[in-house]
């Protein structure tokens, strides 16, 4: 069978097969099932890449992960995930390949697009990236004055800021202790502004990031840093000290002023938010070091082969894609909560949001036709402690259902005594409060025992009850490392791939961010004075008081 005569979902066996067996688990809670199989832990954990997944708190059987597995066999996974490996042209609207997962092989692998190994070229910009990284680290990359880069401005936006963010942060008890990593992707030149104030242009690197080089984000804050640079006295020569470009358009490279010597390329066939992998993890590569780069890469890789490799059954990223599918399509969920029990991945429910709504949140098939079910959940969250004091009220007691992926290192990256284990201990306690709750007769024995009468404490049973039955997906890597980083980001972005082939979307175009650019541009040039275009009371009204105030 090829991939195009896989069944359609929502109307195929195993999706009748999975809506009948919906309702058998409905019947049945998470606590029945743990009470009945006390094996249940080892039955449903997985260990990849130095990663393990505890999936044994969700609302499955042996029998659920059987039906999720034959759906998955019947939208021919296996096939598609063998052609994005090879480089075949999955990206059907851009017609291109889908290759992220080359820029993390090793040396001496073949991966052919258009009958041309693209490894040599791979491996070429991550040796130069490399070698930069290096240079600025060991201070013998210097400022046109001679002094040493204290601080690295990233400018760029979603998939060109989000992934070296949030890896920066992630990896900063790894960081080289002299240089303090920035990243600007906002047009509000409030955020480049406050960057600027706190830097010294002789001292400063800029990094503009732009696969395209044409965002106009970007290029504008790119416009106003080197404005900046060269009011603050330095000449025109001193720019290719100071401004280094990643893309794949050099032609515009060179007219920004930047030279070819000081670009590092990509290819068209590393979608944006799964660039990090390339010279866009150049940030990385300054504060991590080249070798801790390059273990980025070997972890993720590691978590490459894994994807390929082991049977669908315990293949990690396919799991958490068929759990996420489970609950999208059979139970109605419309949003994914992810709560990091890391300060340090802070960056992480953000970067989730492009990695998952970007590639996801589309409603039309890969041939056009509206899509049989529900696509892409809602992805969001924040990292615990904080969320338990926030909104972790709603996912015990609200109305919805929404799944939560608790993320953990089981080690701590800094060495204050205590605040480690009460982290864990945290972490483990929600995902067993979503999952146990507490049933009326616990609350009223609870009260009873407190003192309270039993007429007051009638009335409060109802708001002190926990529905329970709340399903989770643990993570927990040994620490908060290069290695183990690479690996959980593959993870979810094999997850999304496995996503996207069950929904039978493009996960790898996104249009839908193109009217919005469209239509800003022509209100910019009205905002600047020209006539003003023929639109809706709404917008015609919103652009009378913009313009009153800029004007
Ligand atoms: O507008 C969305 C988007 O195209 C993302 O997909 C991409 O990561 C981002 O803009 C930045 O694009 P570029 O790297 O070309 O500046």
């Amino acid at each position: 069978m090829t991939q195009t005569q896989a069944p359609t979902p929502a109307v195929s066996p195993a999706w009748q097969a999975l809506s009948a067996h919906r309702a058998d688990i409905a019947a049945t809670d998470l606590r029945t099932l743990f009470a009945r199989d006390p094996q249940r832990f080892e039955r449903f954990c997985l260990h990849a890449a130095g990663l393990t997944l505890d999936y044994s708190k969700n609302r499955i059987t042996k029998h659920t992960l059987e039906l999720l597995v034959a759906l998955a066999r019947e939208r021919q996974l296996e096939h598609a995930r063998n052609a994005m490996f090879a480089g075949a042209r999955i990206n059907s609207t851009e017609d291109r390949a889908v290759l992220h997962t080359a820029l993390r092989n090793p040396a001496g692998s073949c991966i052919e697009v258009d009958g041309e190994n693209v490894m040599p070229a791979v491996l070429a910009v991550r040796q130069r990236v490399g070698a930069f990284a290096e240079a600025v680290r060991e201070s013998r990359w210097t400022g046109y004055s001679g002094e040493v880069v204290t601080d690295v401005v990233n400018i760029g936006i979603g998939g060109s800021d989000l992934g070296p963010a949030m890896a920066c942060e992630a990896l900063a008890a790894h960081g080289h202790p002299r240089l303090k990593l920035h990243f600007v992707s906002n047009v509000d030149g409030d955020q480049l502004a406050r960057v600027l104030a706190s830097v010294n242009p002789a001292r400063t690197l800029f990094i503009i990031a732009s696969k395209t080089f044409t965002t106009i984000e970007t290029m504008t804050n790119a416009a106003s840093a080197r404005d900046w640079f060269l009011a603050s006295g330095a000449g025109e020569k001193d720019i290719a000290r100071h401004f280094v470009a990643v893309s794949t358009n050099a032609a515009r490279v060179a007219e920004f002023g930047i030279a070819p010597d000081n670009m590092f390329g990509f290819w068209d066939w590393v979608g944006g938010r799964y660039s990090m992998w390339s010279a866009v993890g150049l940030p990385i590569a300054l504060c991590v070091g080249r070798d801790g780069f390059e273990a980025m890469l070997d972890g993720a890789h590691e978590m490459d082969r894994h994807f390929s490799e082991a049977p669908l059954e315990v293949n990690m990223p396919v799991i958490l894609a068929l759990l996420g599918v489970w609950y999208r399509n059979f139970f109605d969920a419309g949003s994914l909560c992810i709560a990091p029990y890391a300060q340090a991945l802070s960056r992480m429910p953000a970067y989730l949001q492009q990695l998952e709504m970007e590639s996801n949140g589309k409603s039309v098939t890969r041939d056009g036709q509206p899509a049989a079910s529900p696509t892409c959940p809602v992805v969001w969250g924040e990292p615990g402690t904080n969320g338990q004091h926030a909104f972790f009220q709603l996912l015990h007691q609200g109305t919805d259902l929404i799944p939560v992926d608790f993320i953990a290192p089981l080690k701590a990256s800094h060495n204050l005594p205590g605040h480690h284990r009460l982290l864990l201990a945290n972490c483990i306690a929600q995902s067993k409060a979503l999952m146990i709750g507490k049933t009326a007769d616990e609350v009223r024995a609870e009260l009873a025992a407190s003192g309270m009468n039993a007429e007051a404490a009638e009335a409060l049973v109802p708001h002190r009850v926990f529905p329970g039955n709340r399903p989770s997906n643990t993570l927990l890597m040994p620490e908060l490392a290069p290695r183990t980083l690479g690996a959980l980001i593959a993870l979810y972005e094999h997850k999304v791939f496995v996503q996207g082939v069950i929904w039978d979307v493009n996960s790898f175009d996104q249009w839908g961010v193109e009217l919005g650019k469209q239509i800003a541009t022509r209100i910019a040039g009205e905002l600047a004075g020209a006539a003003p275009g023929d639109h809706d009371a709404s917008t015609a009204g919103l652009i009378a008081l913009a313009r009153a105030a800029t004007s």
